[in-house]
């Protein structure tokens, strides 16, 4: 099959090459999928390019990634099944991540088959297409995750959402609306029209305004560009309100080379038990797994509560172009790349 494969770490024009390699293998609870689309984001930045170092230690690869092929989510066609799986067969559709759990490694979607657990897939809704499905399991497990598949979010509360018009931001606030809140979106001046399109009650153009210094409060700030300092944070919270950080290093300029935004989002886990505004950002018994997340996906999608944003569509052999226009951060949706 035909596969984005890297030996080394480093910056994607130089490590990564199309090339012809053999098809995954599935153990007993894997599903082989004929990829159709997968997407480009933030977290296969950090995959390929081994950055920020302390990722290589945490199971992508000390010297090398372990895994040769990138690539995180997928949405196609199942061909195979291994002699574990029961919800799915040859010929369905299915959307999901390669992991059972988040992981700063390569997971093996840029390529034509990917082997993939079934606990990681959901059956892709008709009417949603390969490359929209694609667009949002990484994405939608991370927004998932921070805030509790939605228990964060009450019926009536008032949410900003920092970074709405990202692949996390726009999920939010999709999911907000879907619990029935008052949504803020913050971005950049060319999301403000999607941002309002996806639902938010009100936008506000980070070049233009500081929310941190408007008279508004809310019960939750989710912060996906994660370049708000705890006290602005707190100073725009109402008493009882819920500051959640995602931690975004913007591809190496807002956090250092070698522990990137880890550091932070530990200070945060370790001041938690102080500081009421903080919710536990790490793991605890009541977080969702990769399965609740999908089960909640497909239901935002049969729902039609889930719009996924696609701003533009690669072939595979043009990997390192998607990648570099997602460093640019000019992407107005998710870039996707279809095999
Ligand atoms: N906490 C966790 O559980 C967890 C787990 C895995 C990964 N992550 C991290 O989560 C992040 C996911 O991000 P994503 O995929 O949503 O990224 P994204 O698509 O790049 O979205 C970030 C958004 O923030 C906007 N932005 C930039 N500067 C801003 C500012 N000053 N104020 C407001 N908005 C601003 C960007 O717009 P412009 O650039 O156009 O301005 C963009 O729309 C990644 O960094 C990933 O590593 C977190």
């Amino acid at each position: 099959m035909k596969a984005i494969v890297q030996d080394r770490y480093g910056p994607p024009e130089d490590v990564l090459r199309l090339r012809e390699v053999d098809a995954p293998v599935i153990g007993d609870d894997e599903v082989l999928v004929r990829v159709r689309a997968t997407s480009v984001h933030p977290d296969v930045w950090h995959a390929v390019t081994g950055r920020p170092y302390i990722l290589r230690l945490m199971g992508a690869g000390v010297s090398r990634p372990k895994d040769p092929v990138p690539g995180m989510d997928v949405a196609g066609l199942v061909t195979a099944v291994g002699k574990d799986v029961t919800r799915f067969g040859p010929g369905g559709e299915v959307f999901g991540g390669t992991y059972t759990e988040l992981q700063w490694r390569n997971g093996g979607a840029f390529a034509e088959y990917a082997s993939v657990p079934e606990d990681a897939l959901a059956l892709k809704p008709d009417g949603v297409t390969f490359e929209e499905a694609a667009a949002v399991p990484t994405s939608g497990y991370i927004a998932l995750l921070n805030l509790r598949c939605g228990e964060f979010i009450q019926p009536g509360q008032s949410v900003l959402v920092n970074g709405a018009g990202g692949g996390v931001g726009s999920i939010a606030v999709q999911l907000a609306k879907a619990r029935g809140a008052r949504v803020t979106g913050v971005d950049g001046t060319a999301k403000m029209e999607m941002i309002r399109r996806l639902g938010a009650d009100h936008v506000i153009d980070y070049t233009r305004e500081d929310f941190t210094r408007q008279a508004e409060r809310y019960d939750l700030v989710f912060d996906v560009a994660s370049n708000l300092s705890l006290m602005a944070c707190r100073r725009v919270l109402k008493p009882g309100g819920t500051h959640v950080l995602i931690g975004h290093d913007h591809f190496g300029a807002a956090a250092g080379r070698v522990l990137g935004s880890v550091p932070r989002v530990l200070m945060y886990f370790a001041l938690s038990p102080f500081v009421s505004q903080l919710k536990n950002p790490n793991p605890d018994a009541s977080i969702p797994s990769v399965r609740d997340a999908m089960v909640v996906l497909e239901e935002l999608f049969q729902a039609g509560k889930l719009t996924p944003v696609i701003d533009r569509t690669y072939p595979l052999e043009d990997v390192c172009e998607a990648m570099r226009y997602l460093q640019e951060e000019r992407a107005c949706g998710r870039i996707i790349i279809t095999p």
